[in-house]
């Protein structure tokens, strides 16, 4: 598998460790105590609204499901082109999640927003217009990110949000300091667990990659915070290699997407160890089709997970961006320069 690190793109799926690390030097220690929410200055808040696009989308949908399981607060995700017609009442907090900031459909969506309620940015660069426009702002500190398919920035969202998911629920009486910090424990472990997961499948994609280059499409699939991934790796692959990609939470596969799978259709399975995954596989492999699974011991790429991490099967993120990135160069494209796509989408 071509990873050597001559493109943006490689260099930073490679280099996730490092900001993980940097990250969790900057804000692990305030995430238990309850500091790193108490400094935005925010009011308590009983929901949580994710406004979003594309991979950020993504990164919110972990946080808020992060929201719902530790602390039973509710959570909706909401597309920021869509964002209009989405529900704010009192006691909902707001959190707009963009990389660079500058994503006009975030910002039209923060102009449309009801006056009084709290907006909290989650940005790449805290002085973008996303930054400068908010109530508070929080950085996911991933450092310059060049390649147009988000990858750095996407693991640092996650990790920083589910830091300020679990340091909102201290500051709120919701969560007690011990388990916060058994959680935190859970996010030191995060960069290894990631470095981990590149070495796997660096080792075992280059046959798998030369097994589905012929494929027109995918199906990718997971289940409960894996869907979130499953999500990702569809629009990596989309993004870079011009295939269709898929991603569905696994029950759904029976109400339609079955009916896609053929003779060798790849589908990627995000497995968490969920035990219904197996039956969803099953039904895949009856009709012929080219099962991979990334995940729990027995995947066909094994990277390391705790079924109890506050921010679900993280690390397979890691074998999805390399699967995409392996096929485009297989190929023959450039990730680099993705047809049709802009890093930083200013038009709406
Ligand atoms: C995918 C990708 C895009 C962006 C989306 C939002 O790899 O990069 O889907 O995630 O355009 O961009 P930001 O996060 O800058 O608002």
């Amino acid at each position: 598998l071509t990873l050597e690190a001559d493109d943006h793109m490689a260099a930073e799926i490679l280099e996730q460790p490092e900001a993980a690390t940097r990250l969790l030097e900057e804000v692990g220690g305030r995430i238990a105590t309850g500091a790193l929410w108490n400094d935005l200055g925010l009011p308590r808040f009983d929901r949580m609204r994710v406004v979003a696009c594309g991979t950020s989308l993504n990164a919110g949908e972990v946080i808020g499901s992060a929201l719902s399981r530790l602390g039973g607060l509710a959570h909706s995700s909401v597309v920021a082109s869509e964002a209009a017609g989405s529900v704010v009442e009192p006691g909902t907090l707001t959190v707009m999640m963009s990389q660079s900031g500058e994503t006009a459909d975030v910002l039209r969506a923060l102009d449309e927003s009801p006056e009084g309620f709290p907006v909290l940015a989650l940005v790449n660069n805290v002085h973008s217009t996303l930054g400068r426009k908010v109530d508070a702002v929080l950085s996911c500190s991933a450092g310059p990110e060049i390649g147009v398919a988000a990858t750095k920035t996407f693991v640092c969202q996650i990790l920083v949000g589910t830091g300020l998911v679990i340091s909102s629920l201290v500051a709120s009486g919701r969560m007690d300091t011990a388990q916060a910090r058994r959680l935190v424990n859970d996010l030191y472990l995060v960069p290894e667990q990631l470095a981990e997961a590149a070495a796997a499948a660096r080792a075992l994609l280059p046959p798998l990659v030369d097994e589905v280059r012929g494929a027109k499409g995918f199906l990718f699939l997971g289940r409960g915070a894996g869907v979130a991934y499953a999500a990702e790796g569809a629009l990596k692959l989309k993004e870079i290699t011009y295939r269709w990609a898929e991603a569905y939470p696994a029950g759904e596969l029976k109400h339609g997407p079955l009916a896609l799978v053929e003779q060798g259709t790849p589908v990627v399975v995000v497995d968490d160890g969920d035990p219904r995954l197996a039956g969803n596989i099953a039904e895949v492999r009856a009709r012929g089709g080219r099962i991979i699974t990334i995940g729990r011991a027995g995947s066909s790429i094994e990277v390391p997970l705790s079924l109890a991490a506050p921010c679900g099967p993280l690390a397979a993120v890691v074998p999805l961006q390399m699967l995409a990135l392996g096929l485009a160069v297989e190929l023959g494209f450039d990730a680099d320069k993705p047809r049709n796509l802009a890093k930083s989408v200013t038009v709406d």
